[in-house]
C-alpha cells in the first residue's frame, strides 16, 4: 500500500493511495529578434544574411521562400530582387527550388489545400528542422506558411517578413499561428515562436492606403491599455501619421510592435493558457463584425469600431471618466478609421443584438470563465468578467449618433 502521506513540496514523486505520479517539470527559453530596416533584399543590406547566419555562420544555409501574391502584383520586381539577395549571400544561402506565390488574404486560410501544398512545396525541397523557410506577406500568409513550419518535422526554422501594418505592428511580431476550419476563424494553430523577424518599411510602400489604415487600429489599442504617453504622441501627430509620413508611421510601428513584444515576454502567459486574452480590447467586438460583414470591415477596421465601443462601456460601466471615449473617437477618426459599422444594429431572431454572441464567442475560445479587457484610463486596461448588454446597448446608440 502506497503512503499518501509522503506527497511533499519540491519532491519529484507524488504519491497516493491509488497511484505513483512522477511529476515531469522543464521550462525552455525562446528567443527571436524582431530587426527594424528598409530595403533587406538590398544586397548590401547583411540583415538577413546576418540572421540565418546567427547559428553555423559556416554554413551554406537551405532556404525555401514564399510570397504573398497581393504583394508580388504590388512590387512585381520583389520576387527577381529576393533571388539576386540570396544569390549575391550564394556563400551563406541556398534558395531552395523557386520562390513559392501563394494567395494572399483570408484565401489562404480558408482552403486547407494551400497549406498543404506548402507542405508538398517542403517536402520536395527536402527541408530540415536547419533549413529556414521564409514567409513574406501579410497577416494571413504568414499566419498560413506559420501554420504549414510548425507542422513540418514538428517545426523548422521560420523567418518572417511581414507586409502590412497590421502584421509589422502586431500579428506578424508574436507567436501564434492559424487556418480557419469548419466555419471558425483561426480554429488550428499553434503557438511556435518564429526564428526571426524582419520588419522592412519598403514591403509597405505600395499598400493599399485602406490596408495601411487599418494596421493603426492595432497601435490605438494598444497605446490605450498599455502606454499613455504613446496614445498622447498618436494624438499630437496624428496628422503625420495619417498622411503616413513615413517617421510617424515608422515611430508607430515599432512602438506597437515593441508592446506587443512585451506583453508576450513579461504577461506571464505567451502561450495563452489561462483566460485572458490582455491584448485583445476591443476584440470581442470586433471578430464578431468581421464574421457579419462577410469580411467587408478589414480586421482593423473592425478593431478601430470595437476600440470605440469597449471605450464608451468603460465609461458607461463608470470605470473611465467621461470625456475619454470622445478623445478616443476623435484619434480613430482623424486616422481615418471607422468607428461605426451597419452590422451594430443587426438583431437576431429574440431581437438582440448579432454582436453580442461575441461575447459567448469570445469565452469559448479560451474555454474558461469570460475575460474581457476595458479602459479603467488612457493607457490601463483593466479585465472584468461580466458585460451587461444594456450597456452594450447604450454604448451602440451613442456610438450611432457620432458615426
Ligand atoms: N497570428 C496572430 O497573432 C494574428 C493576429 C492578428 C491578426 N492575424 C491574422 O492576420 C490576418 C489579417 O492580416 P493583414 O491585415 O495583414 O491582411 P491580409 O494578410 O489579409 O492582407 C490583405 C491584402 O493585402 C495584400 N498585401 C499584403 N501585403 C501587401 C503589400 N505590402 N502591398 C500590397 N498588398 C499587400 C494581401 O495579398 C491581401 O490581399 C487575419 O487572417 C488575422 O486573423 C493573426
Ligand atoms: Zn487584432
Amino acid at each position: 500500500m502506497l503512503d499518501p502521506q509522503r506527497h511533499q513540496a519540491g519532491h519529484d514523486t507524488a504519491y497516493s493511495a491509488w497511484a505513483e505520479t512522477h511529476v515531469q517539470t522543464f521550462s525552455v527559453a525562446y528567443r527571436y529578434d524582431v530587426a527594424f530596416t528598409r530595403d533587406a533584399f538590398d544586397p548590401e543590406n547583411p540583415l538577413l544574411v546576418d540572421i540565418i547566419r546567427r547559428i553555423e555562420p559556416d554554413k551554406r544555409h537551405r532556404l525555401a521562400v514564399f510570397i504573398d501574391e497581393g504583394l508580388t502584383f504590388a512590387l512585381p520586381k520583389l520576387v527577381p530582387r529576393i533571388a539576386r539577395y540570396i544569390a549575391h549571400h550564394g556563400r551563406s544561402m541556398d534558395l531552395v527550388g523557386d520562390i513559392v506565390v501563394v494567395p494572399g488574404g483570408e484565401a489562404v486560410k480558408n482552403d486547407h489545400g494551400h497549406v498543404e501544398r506548402m507542405l508538398a512545396d517542403l517536402v520536395a525541397r527536402r527541408i530540415d528542422r536547419h533549413s529556414y523557410v521564409v514567409a513574406i506577406g501579410g497577416g494571413a500568409v504568414l499566419d498560413a506558411v506559420g501554420f504549414a513550419c510548425a507542422l513540418f518535422h514538428r517545426g523548422c526554422r521560420h523567418i518572417r517578413f511581414p507586409a502590412t501594418v497590421l502584421a509589422q505592428d502586431d500579428s506578424g511580431v508574436g507567436v501564434k499561428n492559424a487556418i480557419n476550419a469548419y466555419g471558425q476563424k483561426n480554429l488550428l494553430g499553434t503557438f511556435a515562436p518564429p526564428f526571426a523577424v524582419i520588419n522592412d518599411s519598403a514591403l509597405l510602400d505600395a499598400l493599399p492606403l485602406r490596408e495601411k489604415r487599418a494596421g493603426l487600429s492595432e497601435a490605438v489599442k494598444v497605446a490605450l491599455i498599455r502606454d499613455g504617453a504613446f496614445f498622447d504622441w498618436m494624438e499630437a501627430n496624428a496628422d503625420a501619421i495619417a498622411a503616413f509620413e513615413p517617421n510617424a508611421v515608422d515611430r508607430t510601428i515599432r512602438r506597437s510592435a515593441e508592446l506587443h513584444m512585451r506583453q508576450i515576454a513579461l504577461g506571464g502567459d505567451p502561450f495563452e493558457m489561462g483566460s485572458a486574452r490582455p491584448l485583445d480590447f476591443g476584440h470581442w467586438a470586433a471578430h464578431k463584425l468581421e464574421v457579419l460583414t462577410r469580411h467587408d470591415l478589414r480586421h482593423g477596421e473592425a478593431v478601430a469600431v470595437g476600440i470605440a465601443l469597449d471605450t464608451r462601456y468603460s465609461v458607461l460601466a463608470g470605470l473611465l471618466p467621461a470625456g475619454t471615449d470622445e478623445r478616443v473617437l476623435a484619434l480613430l477618426k482623424r486616422l481615418g478609421l471607422p468607428v461605426w459599422s451597419d452590422a451594430l444594429d443587426l438583431l437576431d431572431m429574440h431581437g438582440c443584438r448579432r454582436v453580442t454572441a461575441g461575447l459567448n464567442d469570445f469565452r469559448e475560445h479560451l474555454g474558461g470563465e469570460l475575460t474581457v479587457t476595458l479602459l479603467a484610463g488612457v493607457g490601463r486596461g483593466v479585465e472584468v468578467h461580466e458585460i451587461d448588454p444594456h450597456l452594450v446597448d447604450g454604448a451602440i446608440r451613442w456610438l450611432k449618433k457620432r458615426a
